[in-house]
This record gives structure tokens, C-alpha cells and sequence, in this order.
């Protein structure tokens, strides 16, 4: 019996150039991360009644947290995907799990209120109960079944359409909103919506705020339209994601997404350190409250309070920093060396020349450039990205770090058009281990990143030694570069990353 069992808890509150304003007022939110209790068999099918008692073991759970929740004065609490029925269902096998959740747009109900209105709405009843006993919006998902026929081209041959969706309930148990999973990830019990929805929902504390889930956040649609079209400043977003370093793991994700676009998400995921599920969040611009955990199996509840989302602030791509604080203008001129005539970066002398190499990272064929002495200036291109590096470090360390680029289209577990470019440490000492799976560095690095990206969909993320993110210390387009820059982290630096997304490459 290990009596030693360490539960990760990592919150970090940064201060982050770029978004430094005032906010007067604030709302509490919570997301749950969730050890689901799975279902052994799920490719067989089960009795609704069977159905029922192993949802009930997580709602209980739920239930719990939901009290905890509003008792820390959460106004708002977010569930992950899968996190009431679990996943590897088939399409047979989940229906005794299915609810026909009526569409909050043509009927207002409250099921705690109003039970025996819908029939076999057993979920939907105790997740309204618990939003309404303890007066808080609250997020869900499960699985919802729709009713079609000959009259829709886009039928299932089985009558019936079976979505992966996101249920939203009003603090008095009203079921305000719904999203079917637009981008699903093999999911071979669920479909498609035969048009994307674009679902948004208004709270009484914090306006509007819009939901996707999962692997959703890799597209266009919906998220990016949300933002685009319908104002969006604020994300809840349900996921059961496995993490994939050095660049997607469920919190650099995440991160990301609150840093590209300058707004408040609350990600949630599933807790399965088997499967390497974990990493849930409420993102600022500013600030992050996070947690990552591979190492026990509990849950985890995040509370933290949330500026409200400021609408008309003009966005960092249209006000980029002036060149005279420019980092690139002084990144070699700070104040250690600013009158050392004699420090000249020892890759710029030319008689240290890095010859490029490929290697794969994340299933992708990148084109990397070895990072080498204490300073530098490296360039690496694919195609017409070029990515370039301005570096320092104390020392030369024994760990070793390179700077790739991928321009491609990426075609294992989803087909997606990629422009990345990425400072990582390599997971060994050789080349070929540049791009592998590693959490852990010891090297402090400044350095400035920037590549020529063709498309403006870039996510940026910093990660340090541990699973631990850093904000940049300034972020955004100079001229027809995007660029990031940070000075004097306190850890390691795992990976530096603008990952770019063209979509309409794919
Ligand atoms: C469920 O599916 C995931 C992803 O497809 C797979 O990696 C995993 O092994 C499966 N888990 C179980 C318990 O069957
Ligand atoms: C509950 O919320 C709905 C939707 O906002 C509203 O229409 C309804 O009046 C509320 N009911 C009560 C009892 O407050
Ligand atoms: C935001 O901008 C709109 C017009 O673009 C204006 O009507 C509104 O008053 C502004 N709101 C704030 C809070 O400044
Ligand atoms: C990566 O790309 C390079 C250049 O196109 C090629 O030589 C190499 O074989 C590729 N590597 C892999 C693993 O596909
Ligand atoms: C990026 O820079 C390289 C080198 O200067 C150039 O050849 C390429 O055309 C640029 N790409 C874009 C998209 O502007």
C-alpha cells in the first residue's frame, strides 16, 4: 500500500502582457474532472434498467460535486464528455442509454419540476434536480436519440439519429440548450448532426456563453464561427480527450484556445490515467486555475472566479506591440548584457552550422534544426512556413532541444491541415527522439518563436517541467509573422509551440 500517493494539483496565476486591463467583476465557475465509471462491457447491449443503475453510479458522484460546488459559491459547474455513460459503445449497444431529449428551443422545461412530461428522461430529471437544488447552471453530456424518417435524406436506415450531445440547465432545472457533437472522434455508436449547430445560451451572471466538445476544438466548425459570428467571449467545453505530447495535451489545448482568441474557457475532461485522459481547466486571458493528473485515479473539482469577458476590446492582431518594445529588436539587449561588446550569439558567427534532420512527432513528418550553445538565431522551413528561433540559456545543457516545422496535412486519427512551428525538448539524446513524448526538462530558456504563417488560426502554447504552463510574455502578429516570446521561466521548458490550422486545406 502506497501511503505516498501524491494527487497532482497544479494552479498557476501569471500575469500575461497582453491582456493586463482591470476587471471590476467577477462570477464563480466549476468544471469536474471525472473518474467515469465505466460500463465493463459496452459493446454489449444492456437493459435501459441496467442502463439506468450504472448512470446512477455517476450521477451520484455528480450530485456530490454539484453540492461542493455551489458550497465554494460556483454559479456554474462543467461535466465531460462521456463522463455519465462512458465511452466504446457501439450503435446497438448504447441504446438503453439513449434519452429523447426535446429541443429546449420549441418546449421550456424543467424536468425536477415537471418528471413525468417526457418519458424515459430519467438523466435529464436528476441533472435538472441538481441544478436547481443548488441554483446553478450546469453543464452535462449524454447521449440523445432523434426520431427521423423517409422524409429526411440524411436518416440512419435504423430510423433514428443518436447524438453525442451537450445538455445546459438554468439555475432553477429549466433545460435551456442543447449541442450534438459536430467533429466526432470514432465514435461509431453516434452520428453527425446532419447541419452543424451553433448553440449558444445566456446566463444571468456572466451573458452569453458558447459550447463545443472534444475534438471540435481542431475546426472551423462550430467553435471558430461562434467566435466569428455570433461574439462569442466565453467557451464551456466537455471532453474525453487523450493527451498526446509534446504539443496536444488536453491542457495546452485548452490553454490555447483561451490565449488565441483572448477569452474564458472552462475544458473539462475525463480522469483515466490508463487511457492518459486528464487535464480540466477554467481559462482567462490572464490567468489559469488547471489540473493534471496521470498518477491516481480520484477526480478532481476546480472553483475559481472568472472576470467577466470584455466585448469591444480591439484584438492584439489589429494593435501589435510598436517595434521599439518589439522583443525581437531586443532580445539579445537585456539588462545583464547590454554593454557586453563582446557577446556575440555563437550560431550567428556562422562557424557553427546545424544541418536539418526529419523526425516524426505526432505521427507527422517534421523538418527539425538542433538548438546548440547558449545563443542563437535558427531558421527551419516546410514549404513556404518558415520558423524562426532567437534563443539564450545559461549554459549548454546536457538536454537536448530542437526547432521543427510542419506544413502538411496531418491524416492519422482525423484528417487536418497543419502549419506548426514548435521548440521542443527531444525525449533523448539522439535525433531521432526529437518530436517523441516527454513531461520533464530542467533547461531554462529564453527565447522568441515566430513563423510566417499563411493562415491566422494559430494556438499558442508555452509547457515547463511537469506538466505546467506558462503564458507567453507577449503574443500576436508583427507584421506577417506571429510570433511568442518568454523570459526567465522558473522551470524547465518542455515545449514552445504556435500550432496553425488552416481549414480550408483539409
Ligand atoms: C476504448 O477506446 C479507446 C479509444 O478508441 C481505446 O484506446 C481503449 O482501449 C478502449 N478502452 C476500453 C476499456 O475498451
Ligand atoms: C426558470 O427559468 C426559465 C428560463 O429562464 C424562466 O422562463 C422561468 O420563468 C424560470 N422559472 C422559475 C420558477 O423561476
Ligand atoms: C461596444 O461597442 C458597441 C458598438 O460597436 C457600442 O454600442 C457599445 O456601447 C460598446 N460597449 C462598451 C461596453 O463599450
Ligand atoms: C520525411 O520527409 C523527408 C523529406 O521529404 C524524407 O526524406 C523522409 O523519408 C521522411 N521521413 C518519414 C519517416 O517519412
Ligand atoms: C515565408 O518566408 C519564406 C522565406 O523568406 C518565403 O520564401 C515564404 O514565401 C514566406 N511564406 C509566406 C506564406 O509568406
Amino acid at each position: 500500500m502506497d501511503l505516498t500517493i501524491l494527487v497532482k494539483v497544479v494552479v498557476l496565476w501569471q500575469s500575461h502582457i497582453v491582456s493586463s486591463q482591470t476587471y471590476g467583476t467577477y462570477y464563480t465557475a466549476a468544471v469536474y474532472e471525472h473518474n467515469v465509471i465505466l460500463n465493463p462491457n459496452p459493446s454489449v447491449p444492456c437493459s435501459r434498467q441496467a442502463a439506468l443503475e450504472h448512470m446512477k453510479k455517476n450521477l451520484d458522484v455528480y450530485e456530490e460535486k454539484v453540492a461542493t460546488a455551489a458550497k465554494k459559491g460556483a454559479q456554474i459547474i462543467v461535466f465531460p464528455e462521456d463522463g455519465i455513460h462512458g465511452f466504446n459503445f457501439t450503435r446497438q449497444s448504447i441504446v438503453g442509454y439513449l434519452e429523447s431529449i426535446p429541443d429546449p428551443q420549441v418546449v421550456s422545461w424543467s424536468p425536477c419540476l415537471q418528471p413525468g412530461r417526457f418519458p424515459h428522461t430519467e438523466v435529464l430529471h436528476r441533472l435538472s434536480c441538481m441544478a436547481k437544488n443548488n441554483a446553478l447552471y450546469l453543464v452535462a453530456n449524454m447521449p440523445d436519440s432523434q426520431d427521423c424518417g423517409s422524409s429526411d435524406p440524411h436518416c440512419p436506415p435504423d430510423g433514428r439519429y443518436q447524438f453525442n450531445t451537450d445538455v445546459i440547465f438554468n439555475d432553477n432545472g429549466t433545460l435551456i440548450a442543447k449541442y450534438h457533437k459536430q467533429n466526432l472522434y470514432f465514435e461509431s455508436a453516434f452520428d453527425s448532426p446532419p447541419e452543424c449547430e451553433h448553440v449558444i445560451f445566456d446566463t444571468t451572471f456572466a451573458g452569453r456563453f458558447g459550447i463545443f466538445t472534444c475534438f471540435d476544438i481542431l475546426f472551423y466548425d462550430p467553435g471558430i464561427t461562434l467566435l466569428e459570428k455570433y461574439k462569442v467571449k466565453q467557451v464551456v467545453y466537455p471532453a474525453a480527450w487523450m493527451n498526446q505530447l509534446p504539443l496536444l495535451s488536453a491542457i495546452q489545448i485548452q490553454q490555447a484556445f483561451a490565449t488565441a482568441f483572448e477569452l474564458n474557457f472552462l475544458g473539462v475532461n475525463i480522469h483515466n490515467s490508463l487511457l492518459g485522459m486528464t487535464g480540466s481547466g477554467i481559462y482567462t486571458p490572464s490567468h489559469s486555475v488547471y489540473h493534471y493528473d496521470l498518477d491516481t485515479s480520484e477526480g478532481k473539482l476546480l472553483v475559481s472566479k472568472v472576470p467577466l469577458p470584455v466585448y469591444n476590446k480591439t484584438s492584439h492582431k489589429t494593435s501589435p506591440p510598436s517595434s521599439k518594445t518589439h522583443p525581437i529588436n531586443n532580445f539579445f539587449l537585456n539588462e545583464n548584457r547590454e554593454c557586453d561588446k563582446s557577446f556575440v550569439p555563437k550560431l550567428m558567427t556562422g562557424s557553427v552550422r546545424a544541418e536539418t534532420f526529419h523526425s516524426v512527432m505526432m505521427y507527422d513528418n517534421y523538418t527539425f534544426i538542433p538548438v546548440m550553445g547558449t545563443d542563437g538565431d535558427l531558421t527551419v522551413c516546410d514549404g513556404l512556413l518558415c520558423c524562426h528561433l532567437l534563443y539564450h540559456r545559461s549554459h549548454i545543457p546536457d538536454e537536448l532541444y530542437a526547432l521543427g516545422v510542419f506544413n502538411g496535412l496531418h491524416v492519422v486519427h482525423g484528417t487536418y491541415y497543419l502549419e506548426v512551428c514548435a521548440l521542443v525538448r527531444c525525449a533523448g539524446s539522439t535525433f531521432d527522439s526529437c518530436g517523441g513524448e516527454i513531461a520533464e526538462a530542467s533547461t531554462l530558456m529564453d527565447f522568441y518563436i515566430e513563423g510566417n504563417f499563411s493562415t491566422q488560426y494559430i494556438f499558442p502554447s508555452i509547457l515547463a517541467s511537469g506538466m505546467q504552463l506558462a503564458f507567453p510574455d507577449l503574443v500576436g502578429w508583427e507584421q506577417e509573422s506571429y510570433f511568442m516570446n518568454k523570459k526567465s521561466m522558473s522551470s524547465g521548458l518542455v515545449t514552445a509551440v504556435l500550432y496553425g490550422r488552416v481549414y480550408e486545406k483539409d
